[in-house]
């Protein structure tokens, strides 16, 4: 615990850089099972944000946890420091006014709801609501393999649980990449989130 910390106030407020960038900071929080497609949709959102000249950005389970996360493993104890992290530099990146997707499989309620917490109401939480049947037979890492075969310990959807979200803000259950993007840009317009 930091001791002796005082919070410095800064000239340029969250509202002059959400002016500057045309529309509000935000967070996008993807959850749902590894293979579920939350990055592969996230991607794509971003690239259609982006082409529109939004400010976005993708914080991606693999990529934070090959650097920022690297000590950390999948034990619950670490998937919550995993997903505190994640809010925080999420929380950074709505602050400066980005629209930031984050892509992490975050399978337990209460660390999305401390997300929820911490983040405050710009959260939007969209649950990929692929079947771990369908997970499997995408394996598009290998890793169900090697849980199934045991190689692996505490694989979610597999011996580790994955808590299903009873309220996101967005459900996307078997539809393609574009229908998903579709729809999370109808969202966004008719919240009035982007033009
Ligand atoms: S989370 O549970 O802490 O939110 P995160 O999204 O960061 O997970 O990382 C998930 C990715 O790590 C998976 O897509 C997969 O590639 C890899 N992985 C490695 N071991 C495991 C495991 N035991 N359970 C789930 N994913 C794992």
């Amino acid at each position: 615990m930091s001791t002796n910390i005082t919070k410095h106030n800064f000239l340029v407020t969250r509202e002059q850089r959400e002016k500057n960038n045309g529309h509000p900071g935000l967070v996008i929080w993807f959850t749902g099972l590894s293979g579920s497609g939350k990055s592969t949709i996230a991607n794509e959102l971003d690239l259609e944000l982006n082409s529109r000249g939004l400010k976005t950005y993708v914080l991606d389970g693999d990529n934070v946890r090959m650097h920022l996360n690297k000590d950390l493993g999948f034990s619950p104890e670490d998937r919550k420091e995993n997903i505190r992290r994640i809010s925080e530099v999420a929380k950074l990146f709505a602050d400066s006014g980005t629209i930031v997707m984050t892509a992490f499989i975050s399978p337990y309620s209460e660390d999305r709801k401390s997300a929820r917490n911490v983040i405050g109401s710009d959260f939007i939480e969209v649950f990929v609501n692929t079947p771990i049947e369908e997970c499997i037979k995408r394996d598009p890492k290998g890793l169900y393999k090697k849980a199934i075969a045991g190689e692996i310990k505490g694989f979610t959807g597999i011996d580790a649980p994955y808590e299903e979200p009873l309220s996101p803000e967005i459900c996307l259950s078997n539809l393609s990449i574009s229908d998903s993007v579709e729809i999370l840009i109808d969202y966004l317009t008719e919240e009035n989130i982007i033009k």
